[in-house]
């Protein structure tokens, strides 16, 4: 079958592999469509990161490189291996893409299995990935959908499940009010808006690109979208809350300025939370946290999510589908992905490739 292997740095190779064995526990999925995440653009330009070297085994998935990539994919059960009782041939399927050591508990009563050691993820680590005809997957980490959503909206509750995770981690689980700033309105940042926005909060964003300030008004709903280099953001924030501040903030660009407005902009006792993966050691002045009591909180990826991310599209609360900017075949991975992701960030919010030809030319 045709798969996208990571063979290293600037070095994707669209090959001919062996598809994988089905297992006891485990089922084939015909994929459908797999999203491009920042994180594999990093294993591409920068990398290897998450991926294996040919010469460093995972210490998880125990795979040397070249790996399959690809980790946020929808698709359709083809194959049941032994053992499994509640899948069948054609069900709609997402992964939860989590490569884990075999002792680690990953029943729903651990909400902590995403932090356990060497924790890694399909699509990078090993065990296959989204970007090749097939995959065979643990039945732990497959999550049924309804036929209602369309599969290609189904390969954008990964990036969403990462959404609703930062947001549960500010300790916000269900409708509230309040006043949320996001900075940054790329794809985690605009997920975030959404689920905001879902939760019946009042929802800001500042943001540098034109464009992606328009979707984040459009698409996810925003209540206000900020240039910050026309307007100070922070006290914006101050005077859309009677001078209290914003009570959560995200932060979602990796940009030292940000993550200074979040904290000026942020009320007494608010909660910040930071969702960058931060290449440097941002410098920021932690006075105000300290005067303020903000809490810092990290988030990273998901865990027991994903069955409330499902509801939360199948029940039209958030409508996925205008982030998706861009359908490929697996073919055009390189030309048409991540040269247009590298290159013209501000147009593409999502694009989803298809590996069995369903690709817009
Ligand atoms: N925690 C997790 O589980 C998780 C999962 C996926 C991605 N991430 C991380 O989340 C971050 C955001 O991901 P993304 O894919 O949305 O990134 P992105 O680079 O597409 O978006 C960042 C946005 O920040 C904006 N920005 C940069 N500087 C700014 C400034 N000074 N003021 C206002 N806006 C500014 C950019 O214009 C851009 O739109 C990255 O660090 C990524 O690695 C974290």
């Amino acid at each position: 079958m045709k798969a996208a292997r990571y063979y290293g740095n600037h070095d994707i190779r669209i090959e001919d592999i062996e598809q994988q064995q089905l297992k006891p526990g485990t089922a084939r999925i015909k994929i459908a469509w797999c999203g491009i995440c920042g994180t594999d653009l990093h294993e591409y330009l920068d990398g290897p990161i998450f991926c294996p070297t040919p010469n460093t085994p995972s210490p998880v998935a125990h795979e040397t490189a070249p790996v399959t990539l690809g980790y946020e994919m929808s698709g359709v059960i083809s194959e049941v291996g032994d053992g499994i009782d509640d899948l069948k041939v054609g069900d709609h399927v997402v992964v939860e893409p989590y490569v884990l050591h075999d002792d680690v508990d990953t029943s729903e009563n651990n909400d902590a299995y995403h932090l356990s050691k060497d924790m890694n993820f399909i699509g990078l680590t090993g065990r296959g990935g989204g970007l090749s005809e097939n995959i065979v997957v643990r039945r732990r980490w497959i999550h049924k959908i309804p036929d209602s959503i369309p599969l290609d909206e189904a390969a954008l509750i990964e990036p969403l499940s990462v959404a609703v995770h930062a947001v549960e981690q500010a300790g916000i689980t269900g409708p509230t009010k309040g006043f949320a700033l996001v900075g940054g309105a790329g794809p985690i940042g605009v997920l975030i808006a959404s689920v905001l926005h879902a939760q019946g909060l009042t929802v800001a964003v500042t943001e540098l690109s034109e464009l992606r300030r328009k979707r984040a008004l459009e698409s996810a709903h925003v209540d206000y979208a900020f240039d910050p280099r026309e307007v100070d953001v922070a006290a914006q924030v101050h005077e859309l809350t009677d001078g209290n501040g914003a009570d959560y903030m995200f932060e979602a660009s990796s940009a030292d300025p940000v993550l200074q407005t979040l904290i000026d902009a942020g009320a007494p006792r608010s909660v910040l939370v930071n969702a960058s993966i931060w290449g440097h050691k941002p410098t920021v002045d932690l006075a105000q946290v300290v005067l303020k009591e903000i809490t810092i909180r990290g988030t990273i990826a998901y865990v027991n999510t994903h069955p409330k991310t499902i509801d939360l599209v199948a029940s039209g609360k958030i409508n996925v589908k205008p982030f998706i900017t861009g359908k490929i075949n697996l073919e055009d991975l390189i030309d048409k992905g991540f040269d247009q992701l590298i290159n013209h960030n501000e147009t593409a919010v999502k694009v989803l490739v298809s590996p069995n030809g369903e690709g817009e030319d």
